[in-house]
């Protein structure tokens, strides 16, 4: 069973910056499924997207991979064991979690020949030789300057016929838009249990730290990147995925 969210359930006398700690990473899961619209859609169709672009031999990243959802997701539909997994996080907590979850549907020596986890930033990670590479809801983390840089080392990393698949919370581009979208979330999290205390202290925690762009803003900066294909696969609410091809 899921350890419950129950993160910001009590009044905080001063709600401080969000951070992917131990707190958080035990109740992951459940803050994701509660809180993500679609998130379980996107992270069972990245197994199917892994079955069309995943190429042998080739290297498949997951670039903010927390407790390794999406590599698990993709493993579920490769039998072919010459593609191997690389995930990165700069969370010590989500990492050692991680571990354990591959380690729980691998035998310590498939897990080792197959994964590896790297504790860094993800700006710095080397991409090479790559057929997939995972940012899911990561880059919205990533300070907006370095968002462009990042994603043309990912483009530099794939093969050809390669993927980049980009899930993001997005900002609406209008007042109104922005108010529809908000307040469809919220109802989301309220009928998913949260409080209006709860939303309102994880939206203060994340404000400085989460900058959102607009779906459109996201698909012209895949192209600058140089990807010769883009488009927006996924949306439920204001969350939408893209994939982009080499
Ligand atoms: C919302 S979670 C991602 C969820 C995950 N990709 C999934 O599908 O379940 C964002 C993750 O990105 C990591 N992260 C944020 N900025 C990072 C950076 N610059 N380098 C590495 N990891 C980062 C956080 O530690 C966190 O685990």
């Amino acid at each position: 069973m899921r350890t419950p969210d129950k993160i910001y359930a009590a009044p905080q006398p001063q709600v401080v910056d969000f951070t992917f700690d131990a707190s958080v990473a035990a109740v992951f899961p459940d803050m994701l499924r509660r809180s993500v619209p679609g998130y379980e859609t996107i992270i069972s169709l990245l197994g199917v997207l892994a079955e069309r672009y995943a190429q042998a031999d080739s290297t498949i990243y997951d670039l903010g991979c927390s407790l390794g959802a999406a590599m698990l997701s993709m493993q579920s539909r490769l039998s072919d064991a010459s593609i191997r997994f690389v995930g990165v996080d700069q969370s010590a907590a989500m990492l050692r979690q991680c571990r354990n979850n591959l380690e729980a549907v691998n035998d310590g020596k498939n897990h080792a020949a197959r994964f590896s986890l790297l504790h860094g930033d993800v700006r710095e990670v080397e991409i090479t030789n790559a057929s997939m590479v995972i940012v899911n809801f990561t880059l919205q983390f990533i300070d907006p300057a370095d968002r462009l840089a990042l994603l043309s080392r990912i483009h530099a990393g794939l093969k050809s016929g390669g993927v980049a698949v980009l899930s993001e919370k997005v900002c609406a581009e209008d007042a109104a838009e922005s108010d529809l979208q908000q307040a469809l979330h919220e109802q989301f999290k309220i009928a998913n249990g949260y409080s209006e205390l709860e939303i309102a202290q994880k939206r203060t925690a994340l404000e400085n730290i989460m900058r959102l762009d607009s779906a459109a803003t996201h698909i012209k900066r895949l192209r600058r990147a140089h990807f010769s294909s883009v488009a927006q696969w996924f949306q439920a609410f204001n969350f939408c995925s893209f994939v982009a091809i080499k």
